[in-house]
């Protein structure tokens, strides 16, 4: 029952429907409720449907962002279930941010995109919010945001594309838009083929088909229970997205009478889960940082988690989902082998099951709902525990005197294993415009047993971190046949991407006293996996000598002038890759 006059009655204490908490303040907090209730009903509500828990709804489609194409059919779905649960659906729009078109990088960019998600979600009269997302870099930053906000928040990704064909052979986005550039360059497949495929490698709305960043980050949210274990892998235009997005308006509304916060329910189980799926599915190296910048928002988790944490859990945890860049299939073929539910059955003795969900069960008890299945549908597509894609450690942190902060490789992505225990002469970019200037020089002093370091591409140096690690195979020795070298950079790489490709390397060589820094050509570099070393064979007074050099160097040169508006804020404030490349000011650990 609905007494509209309740509202504006001076003697009693103001109702906690969201559209009720003093949030927009006039001084007086009933009259400011009066006036947002004016305001609010010029959009055509009555006083029934605002008296309902309001569900807000983020929209972040574009016309730049067909990875989001679908957004308009899942907030048709998510109102439904929102309303025929009784909530009230409120949409509203964050920036949109898709990887190909937001210059310098997505990455630039995320942060903005989290502070524009924690402080919408906070400013507006909502009590949950559901965030819908897919690309990238959205999702981590909505959940970044959304745990700093800490409102109910329920992530809806959009979903993985289909794959398309060529010819007869399956491919998708974009592991097969590289291999089939590299196979160009190479002199392989000629340019009325490289045209043709250009029409069928992203053949429908919604995210890249394999196991690239925005599938990963699906799955980790999936694994961190805040999203239907199906969500994680329903194709963007299947029937079975829309009913996941049905599903999630009623869990919005659930989630407002069941308080379930994310700082309240996320806890650090609940990020060694994350982790543990991140192995298994031979995850993005951008998971890596998105999951450091999550756990560094979270109160009671910061600090407990670290990037040899990472490490620690892929030493017992095997590659199970054989999907492309690690294997050969895609995210439609995961979806049908049983999804994220089929894994978790099979990782159950890894993962700790009490772990709680958004639905206000725990893990197991999700997992014991569908344990009449047979799951996994296809052990070819996820493997059993005894017959891994690859034993563990599919992703890999190095430590040693080039990376003391750590550097990470995706070793399961590695196309010449033999690269995994390596020691080679180095040739060194220093930043991307010099190796677009010299990779394909026939004049290049590089073997097949050198170590291609690209430096200048780290958080602050390019800025933004950009997906360059894939450094290119020099023409000469691609033409020759040579696949794989071992690669070095301060930067990422797309998850989509393989090779023998180490990332992420800290302290970036454009931070003062940076060992990555001062790397040479011809300086020897040991990388062994097995070990987890990354070492560069330099004596400790000559590294000390250079970095002395270098120093003298820039302050001959002067301090750089500080830069304007969002580039300013970013440079001084973002931390480097082990921490998340998060801005040091949002960060638990920051000011309060
Ligand atoms: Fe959006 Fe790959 S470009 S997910
Ligand atoms: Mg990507």
């Amino acid at each position: 029952r609905v007494d509209p006059l309740e509202d504006y009655d001076l003697s009693k204490p103001l109702k906690s429907n969201g559209l009720r908490q003093g949030l927009t303040a006039y001084g007086d907090p009933h009259f400011s409720l009066f006036l947002r209730k004016a305001f609010i009903k010029a959009a055509g509500y009555g006083e029934d449907a605002l008296s309902r828990p309001v569900i807000g709804i983020i929209n972040t489609g574009s016309g730049f962002n067909p990875c989001h194409a679908n957004v308009p059919q899942l907030l048709e779905a998510v109102k439904r279930g929102v309303q025929l649960n009784g909530g009230l659906p409120i949409e509203f729009p964050t920036i949109s941010l898709h990887e190909s078109f937001a210059s310098p990088t997505s990455m630039y960019l995320r942060n903005l995109l989290s502070i524009d998600t924690e402080e919408m979600i906070k400013a507006q009269p909502l009590d949950a919010c559901i965030m819908i997302g897919g690309c990238d870099k959205t999702v981590p930053a909505q959940i970044m945001g959304g745990i700093s906000a800490n409102k109910p928040i329920l992530p809806l990704v959009t979903g993985p594309m289909m794959p398309g064909s060529y010819r007869g052979i399956r491919i998708g986005a974009c592991t097969d838009c590289r291999n089939n550039w590299a196979a160009y360059r190479a002199g392989v497949i000629d340019i009325e083929d490289i045209a043709a495929l250009n029409d069928e490698l992203a053949p429908t709305s919604g995210t890249c088909g394999v196991m690239g960043t925005a599938s990963t980050m699906a799955c980790i949210t999936a694994a961190l229970g805040l999203m239907p274990l199906r969500g994680a892998s329903a194709p963007a235009v299947s029937a079975a997205r829309l009913r996941v997005a049905e599903e999630t308006g009623k869990n919005a509304v659930a989630a407002v009478s069941n308080a379930l916060h994310p700082q309240t329910i996320l806890t650090k189980e609940s990020f060694l889960n994350a982790i543990t799926v991140l192995q298994a599915i031979g995850g993005s190296t951008n998971g890596v940082v998105h999951l450091m910048a999550m756990v560094n928002r979270h109160p009671n988790v910061a600090g407990s988690i670290t990037l040899d944490t990472f490490d620690e859990i892929g030493r017992k945890t095997p590659l199970l989902v054989d999907l492309k860049p690690s294997g050969d299939n895609y995210m439609s073929d995961f979806h049908n082998a049983g999804g994220m539910t089929a894994l978790l059955q099979t990782l159950r003795p890894l993962l700790f099951l009490s772990a709680q969900t958004i639905t206000g069960q725990s893990l197991g008890e999700v997992l014991d709902a569908a344990v009449a299945h047979d799951f996994p549908y296809s052990q070819e597509i996820i493997r059993p525990l005894s017959n891994p894609l690859y034993p563990c450690s599919s992703i890999v942190v190095l430590r040693g005197n080039l990376s003391p902060g750590g550097a990470v490789i995706k070793a399961s992505a590695s196309k010449d294993r033999r690269l995994l225990n390596h020691v080679g002469p180095a040739v060194v970019f220093s930043d991307t415009a010099d190796l677009a200037r010299r990779i394909d020089d026939s004049e290049l002093p590089v073997t097949a047993d050198s170590v291609l370091v690209l430096k200048g591409i780290g958080p602050i140096g390019h800025p933004g971190m950009p997906e360059a690690g894939l450094i290119p195979i020099p023409r000469k020795l691609g033409a020759a046949g040579v696949q794989d070298m071992l690669r070095l950079s301060d930067g990422r790489m797309s998850g989509t991407a393989g090779g023998t490709i180490v990332l992420h390397i800290s302290p970036e060589s454009i931070v003062s006293g940076s060992v990555f820094g001062v790397v040479r050509d011809g300086d020897l570099i040991k990388c062994d996996v097995e070990n987890r070393v990354l070492h560069l064979d330099v004596s400790d007074d000559e590294i000390a000598r250079r970095i002395a050099e270098s120093i003298k160097d820039s302050s001959t040169k002067g301090a750089a002038k500080p830069k304007r508006g969002y580039r300013g804020l970013y440079e001084r404030s973002v931390n480097q890759a082990e921490h998340g490349v998060d801005f040091d000011f949002l960060t638990a650990s920051g000011p309060a």
